[in-house]
């Protein structure tokens, strides 16, 4: 206890001292007029003093920042050639080494206090910002909905299948990040397969206030995750919870496209009622080929009239898969399921390199 009291001092006053910097820093450090140069062809004169993302957004640059820069998702990264000093402790998660070396930063962490350079990707200057209307919410499960919206303005999409928008929460000055479920054949539409986070800000909102003919702003579309058209080789799919979305964009639009590609396609939920879409892929499979879809649960009493596959995804695919080494693999879902899904693939032949995801 003797030792602990000095310790808990220091680290009160470390803590007092802090807060008095971020104070000191918010609301009397004065920075002036500051240039903001992007890929050295666009520049904006600015008040210094805000982040890099604030001052993008409100010139209408639109980045991916899927936790409203709580510094959580690691989306909103760029270039910062400008030395703006160290790395802050949140951010380091989100670097790996060559991101260290090339001074990519979270530019919803990075506050403009000079002249500053920033490189961002060329695809960013193509994000629009669209003004919708809701028009229809479907449950597709006990905890996930697909909410339906028809844009307004500017009233057409160009996206590649896998690729996602961000919806802003009204009033909440928040985005949040969800991938496309429909077609970029269906241009005046784009749909969202939701799940229910409790607690959670956005998906709160979504399911408890949002309606039929409310108007709500996306922007998009974002992403490296998207379906790869140069090739016709195999694929295999896998999604589990919300990652159902943009595996349902792809089979969709490869279904209009009468694809002969060879598609198999997992879907893992923990219980039968996490199942969902089954009736669908049934559907729009009269179209392919040569598609199977394949959904597969964790758990099963007997007693629910499940009569599908069970057992981990991976087991299940084990099942499904032998000699994977000319497939191309599209994997959306939760980090763990994404893991071990990639370990077993790889043990089966695919080339590293084709294996995307999203993880979510
Ligand atoms: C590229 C990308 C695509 C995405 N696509 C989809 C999609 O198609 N459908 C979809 O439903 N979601 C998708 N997400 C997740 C989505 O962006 C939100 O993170 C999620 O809906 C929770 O938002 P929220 O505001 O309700 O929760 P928040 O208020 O952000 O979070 C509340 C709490 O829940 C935790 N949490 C956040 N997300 C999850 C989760 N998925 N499971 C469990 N706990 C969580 C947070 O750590 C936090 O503690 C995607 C995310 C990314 C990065
Ligand atoms: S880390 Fe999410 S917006 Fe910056």
């Amino acid at each position: 206890m003797a030792l602990l009291t000095p310790i808990l001092v220091l680290s009160l006053i470390s803590l007092i001292l802090g807060i008095m910097l971020v104070l000191a820093d918010k609301f009397l450090a004065d920075y002036g007029e500051c240039r903001l140069i992007i890929n050295s062809e666009k520049e904006f004169t600015i008040r210094g003093g805000s982040t890099i993302m604030s001052y993008l957004s409100a010139n209408r640059i639109f980045i991916p920042s899927a936790c409203g820069g709580k510094a959580t998702c690691g989306l909103c990264k760029g270039r910062v050639v400008t030395d703006v000093g160290p790395l802050l402790p949140t951010e380091r998660p989100f670097m790996d080494k060559e991101e260290l070396a090339n001074h990519t930063r979270l530019l919803c962490q990075v506050k403009v206090k000079k002249d500053t350079e920033i490189l961002i990707p060329e695809e960013y200057f193509l994000v629009k910002e669209f003004l919708t209307t809701v028009e229809s919410i479907t449950p597709l499960s006990h905890d996930t909905r697909m909410y339906r919206f028809r844009l307004i303005e500017p009233n057409e999409i160009t996206f590649k299948p896998g690729q996602f928008v961000q919806f802003r929460i009204p009033k909440a000055g928040e985005e949040r990040a969800y991938s496309i479920a429909s077609s970029p054949n269906a241009k005046n539409i784009v749909e969202l397969i939701v799940r229910l986070v409790p607690g959670g800000l956005c998906t709160t909102y979504m399911f408890n206030k949002l309606r039929v003919g409310d108007q709500i702003y996306l922007t998009g579309p974002y992403g490296e995750f998207f379906l790869r058209e140069e090739t016709n080789d195999p694929m295999v799919c896998v999604a589990g919870g919300s990652g159902s979305a943009p595996i349902r964009s792809i089979v969709t639009y490869l279904s209009e496209k009468q694809s002969d590609r060879r598609i198999i396609s997992f879907y893992g939920g923990r219980a039968p009622k996490d199942i969902y879409l089954t009736e669908y892929y049934g559907e729009i499979g009269k179209n392919l080929k040569n598609f199977r879809h394949i959904p597969a649960v964790n758990e099963s009493t007997g007693a629910d009239g499940w009569k599908g596959e069970t057992g981990l995804i991976t087991e299940v695919m084990e099942r499904s898969l032998t000699d994977v080494s000319n497939w191309e693999a599209y994997m959306c879902g939760p980090p763990a399921m994404l893991h071990y899904s990639k370990l077993l693939l790889k043990k089966l032949g695919i080339d590293e390199n084709r294996i995307y995801f999203d993880e979510f």
